[in-house]
């Protein structure tokens, strides 16, 4: 079964229960995993809908960067005495539970950072400024996050790169037919998004990794959106590059993930200076670990790694497909309730799409939407999501959005739209 399939045998399960429950995923069960998800908010239960931002952290999570604070913690790499050694093991266990869940072919494809912009930021200085030039072309999409353009333009100012944006329609599909317009014999990168964060859109990579390399380009894909949301394989895919947030995979703030295939890695330069990345060091000269320690100068994230190391045994354990599957059953209710409501304009409404919901009411600003709803408990992001380009493209300057999590629950998106119902109410 594809995920569509997957999703509609769940809603079915779901609709006949008459609850949350679906095939394989009890909702509220999975709910008292998250100690912050009980609290009251301005006197009403919280509903958290801003998973894009970032995700809250189960019971699971916690405790293993509490243990490791408590039991283990030490440098790693540096000691031979019990506790470093200790933290060592755990550290890159991490990073091989890391490598097994994206199907990477070795843990030495799994390049710790300090976040998912570091990690794009890596890999347009180590990869970008060593192997493209002035005049090579990179192609983005229109509906990226600052961080996949930012990076760009920096390396552009610097090298004289070419940037080629691919449009998106109407309804926030990418434009396949114009990235295979844009690739020419120039195009040496494509940096792109798989989810995007703004629209929800799910772009067809695999068929944009597939393209690319015919062209003899590398593919950079920004996963920070589909991670969270669903199974996501580095051999199927075939990208050059993947880049990851934790914090929005369950897992801690402080820590990015780059994939990289190893053989690429291991032909760039390091980026950033410092202990552990080097095999000796003298005044006339240093020479360098292999991928991934060349990238991972200083002491780096080492009890967020264990924890996202446990958010992915958290998230592997309820099972990616069947996350897929709530949260699509999500969407679908969300869509139908949102749609129904006077005034209000879906931002996104992609043939793929995950379960993401940007929206504009006439009646009022995002910003006030925001504010309102918050008074009921919930909380969603508004703003232009760090996406600016593509709040232009629909003449927008910012859209309140919700966005839905594995614990999230259709009576939660009820409270959001009689929340939206007395936003119309006293703005309408
Ligand atoms: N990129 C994050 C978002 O979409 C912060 O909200």
């Amino acid at each position: 079964m594809n995920t569509a399939q997957i999703a509609a045998a769940a809603s079915a399960a779901a609709a006949r229960a008459g609850d949350n429950s679906s095939l394989a995923f009890d909702v509220d069960r999975v709910r008292q995993d998250f100690p912050i998800l009980s609290q009251e908010v301005h006197g009403k239960p919280l509903v958290y809908l801003d998973n894009g931002a970032s995700a809250q952290k189960p019971r699971q999570v916690i405790d293993a960067m509490s243990n490791a604070y408590e039991t283990y913690y030490a440098n790693v790499h540096r000691g031979v005495h019990f506790l470093s050694q200790r933290s060592t093991e755990e550290y890159e266990a991490a990073r091989k539970k890391i490598a097994t869940f994206l199907n990477a072919r070795s843990e030495n494809e799994i390049v710790f950072t300090g976040s998912a912009t570091e990690a794009i930021n890596l890999v347009a200085h180590a990869y970008g400024r060593t192997f493209l030039k002035e005049g090579d072309e990179i192609i983005l999409s229109h509906m990226e996050h600052h961080a996949n353009i930012v990076p760009w333009q920096l390396l552009r100012d610097d090298i004289g790169v070419v940037l080629r944006i691919v449009p998106v329609d109407e309804d926030g599909n990418l434009m396949f037919e114009e990235y295979e317009k844009l690739l020419n014999p120039k195009t040496k990168l494509v940096a792109m998004t798989h989810i995007s964060n703004a629209l929800g859109t799910i772009v067809p990579i695999g068929d944009i990794i597939r393209l690319a390399h015919d062209q003899g380009a590398k593919v950079l894909v920004d996963g920070c959106q589909a991670v969270p949301h669903m199974d996501v394989d580095m051999q199927a895919l075939g990208a050059d590059f993947y880049v990851f947030a934790p914090h929005k995979v369950y897992g801690p703030t402080g820590i990015g993930v780059l994939y990289g295939r190893e053989e690429l890695l291991n032909t760039m330069p390091p980026w950033q200076g410092g202990g552990d990345m080097i095999v000796n060091v003298s005044f006339e000269k240093s020479t360098f670990q292999k991928a991934p320690l060349r990238f991972e100068a200083g002491t780096p994230a080492i009890v967020e790694a264990i924890g996202l190391g446990a958010a992915i045994d958290y998230v592997s354990t309820l099972g990616m497909e069947n996350i897929a599957a709530h949260e699509e059953g999500l969407l679908h209710y969300a869509t139908e309730k949102l749609s129904a409501v006077d005034g209000l304009r879906i931002i996104g409404q992609a043939r793929e799409k995950a379960a993401i919901v940007s929206f504009v009411m006439e009646c009022a600003h995002p910003h006030d939407i925001g504010t309102i709803v918050d008074r009921a408990g919930v909380a969603i992001r508004t703003g232009h999501h760090c996406a600016e380009p593509i709040m232009d493209r629909y003449g927008v300057s910012a859209t309140a959005r919700a966005s839905f999590g594995l614990y999230s629950t259709r009576e939660e998106v009820d409270v959001l739209a009689d929340a939206i119902g007395f936003v119309r109410e006293m703005f309408g």
